[in-house]
């Protein structure tokens, strides 16, 4: 098989992200420089102060990526960038980037879905994946439950009507006073707590999902029973949102008869649902994936990667038209 490298750009969100990755699958280098510190502060992302933080950190980030990786922007084969969805100046800061030293190499400029990415992080984990797969996208952004029919063929059979499940996590969050990003500390807490408080669980007849109903509920309580055990709270919480989200995972599986089931997206670094998920492999005879954490979230090794499977199968590239689509779709 004839080697590729490709450059990927990441810069959607707080994470201003580089990588080099062969054949979609080997990471090379993958650096990601972390915004987290200066939005912390403001309990979210603040759009203006990433899209600064952006500029000053894109360069300096592609010289590392291509100086781990021992190569030169000559031996790349072609740039894969984010170009949506995300936040329009973010994503704006990686596109021109992008398009820039597309032209300054006369490489080839790959336009990359942010979500498709994800998706792909599981190629990076798992050698051997390939699809058909049922994938469960849980992201700051996305809640998808999407049939991966092919590299480039989906189709999404159930999403969230309102609030993402990760937008659920970090509000749920900030309401109890943990902070931003709430994720990764109410998996902590719930830790030392019990799912013993019941929330409502929203089902509809198709496989969509709702997490407005448990947020605000959680809200509610944490308002009214100001002594409740946070560790309790954020476990069942934890435990309500998995639940459903389980259920409507089997539903799908059943209904396109797939056994093959990745997840994705920085709600899959989750313990907790990593756990639950695995417990699906014995009892339900799934064979279950999802990506080495540090690929769940936000990264531009997961970028490249679903680049390359662009490239090598529609051959598919972008011209310095290119721009940024906050809303992109998948
Ligand atoms: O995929 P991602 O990095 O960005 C988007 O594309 O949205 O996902 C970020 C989301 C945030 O909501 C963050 O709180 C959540 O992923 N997250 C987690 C965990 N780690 C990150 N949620 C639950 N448990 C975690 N361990
Ligand atoms: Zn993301």
């Amino acid at each position: 098989m004839e080697q590729k490298y490709i450059l990927g750009i990441e810069t959607s969100c707080d994470e201003t992200s580089v990588s080099v990755v062969k054949n979609g699958r080997e990471v090379l280098s993958n650096i990601i420089s972390s915004q987290i510190a200066i939005h912390e502060k403001f309990g979210g992302v603040v759009p203006e102060i990433a899209s600064r933080n952006h500029v000053e950190a894109i360069s300096n980030v592609t010289k590392k990526a291509l100086r781990e990786a021992n190569i030169t922007l000559a031996d790349i084969d072609a740039i894969a960038v984010t170009y949506g969805p995300g936040l329009v100046g973010a994503l704006l800061v990686g596109v021109s980037y992008a398009k820039a030293l597309s032209y300054a190499s006369n490489k080839p400029l790959i336009a990359t879905n942010h979500i498709q990415g994800h998706v792909a992080a599981n190629y990076i984990t798992h050698k051997d994946l390939e699809p058909p797969f049922l994938c469960v996208i849980i992201s700051g952004g996305h809640t998808h439950l999407v049939h991966i029919k092919g590299y480039n063929e989906f189709e999404i059979i159930g999403k969230t009507r309102d609030d993402a499940i990760g937008e659920a996590f970090d509000k749920v969050a900030r309401v109890i006073g943990l902070g931003y990003p709430g994720g990764p500390k109410i998996d902590k807490l719930a830790k030392e707590g019990q799912p013993n408080i019941t929330l409502p669980k929203t089902y509809f007849e198709n496989l969509d999902f709702s997490f407005s109903g448990i947020k605000t509920a959680v809200i509610n309580l944490n308002h009214k029973t100001p002594d409740l055990n946070k560790a309790d709270l954020a476990a069942s919480f934890q435990k309500a949102v998995t639940d459903v989200l389980i259920d409507n995972t089997l539903k799908a599986a059943e209904q396109l008869g797939i056994k093959k089931i990745a997840l994705a997206g920085g709600v899959s670094a989750n313990s907790y649902i990593r756990q639950r998920y695995m417990e699906l492999k014995e009892k339900e005879n799934l064979e279950i994936y999802y990506p080495e954490i540090s690929l769940c979230t936000d990264n531009a090794a997961m970028i490249a990667s679903a680049g390359y499977f662009n490239y090598i199968n529609d051959n598919k590239t972008a011209d310095l038209e290119l721009n940024a689509v906050p809303n992109l779709k998948m």
